[in-house]
């Protein structure tokens, strides 16, 4: 089995719920644009990854000087996350074996942790289809009715929040990506490309923590995160691994 593995960082969305004109990943956090720190975790967990990054032909903002791999390149980002995803692989695909390992994480999740990162990995090598970090579903849902009122309560019993990373063998997602943009229709995610083949990725638990900036307020949070995981003490538990749904 190959132990080669490469990480696509989709970096090339223009973050229009955030509002601003800078890109979210261009945001300042602790004096450091978004996409330096999702880099930093990364590199940290994977120091001789291969780096693919997808940014927009048109990003004015990129400084390689961020990229903390040896070995990196960028790929051009396509109208939807999932197409960025797609032209990164074709992107490395002189290079990429089928059997390579790739782990998608979304440049707008810098409050990763290492240990999860590295945990995850070792999760995804015990496991034939690959998988994804999540989260069990905390809160109560709610459906509505288009009107803003309640339609339904819906069960919450065994429903899982998807964050990145992603990871799945370099053929199989690129089959998945490829046979899912055929098809037509929203892929917000690489597994639920997987699951449209009729496969079961591997829900790995993560932390809530990991979360995605994605509105005007999850800066700030951001920003709280990396201070109280900077004050864990190494070793902290700290987290939900085990919790139940
Ligand atoms: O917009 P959203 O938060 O869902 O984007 C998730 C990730 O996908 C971000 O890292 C964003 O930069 C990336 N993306 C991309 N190409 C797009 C849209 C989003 O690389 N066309």
């Amino acid at each position: 089995m190959s132990e080669r593995l490469w990480l696509v960082v989709p970096a090339a969305g223009r973050g229009r719920r955030m509002g601003g004109a800078l890109p979210k990943q261009y945001l300042a956090l602790e004096g450091q644009p978004v996409l330096a720190h999702t880099l930093a975790r990364l590199h940290q967990a994977f120091p001789a990854a291969r780096l693919c990054l997808c940014l927009d032909a048109d990003d004015a903002h990129f400084d390689p000087a961020w990229v903390p791999f040896g070995q990196w390149r960028r790929s051009e980002g396509g109208s939807e996350r999932a197409d960025s995803v797609r032209r990164a692989l074709e992107a490395i695909a002189d290079d990429a074996d089928a059997d390579d390992w790739v782990l998608v994480h979304d440049v707008a999740r810098p409050c990763v942790r290492v240990d999860d990162l590295v945990r995850f990995y070792a999760a995804l090598k015990r496991n034939p289809v690959g998988g994804l970090l999540a989260t069990p579903v905390a809160d109560t849902m709610k459906r509505d009715d288009g009107r803003r009122h309640v339609a339904s309560t819906e069960p919450r019993d065994g429903l899982w929040q998807a964050q990145t990373p992603q990871g799945f063998r370099y053929g199989l997602l690129r089959r998945a990506l490829g046979e899912a943009r055929v098809r037509g229709g929203d892929i917000t995610d690489e597994a639920s490309a997987v699951e449209a083949l009729g496969l079961a990725p591997l829900l790995v638990p993560g932390r809530r923590d990991n979360i995605k900036i994605t509105h005007p307020e999850d800066l700030a949070l951001a920003g709280h995160i990396l201070a109280a995981q900077r004050d864990e003490p190494p070793s902290s538990p700290g987290h939900l691994h085990e919790e139940t749904p």
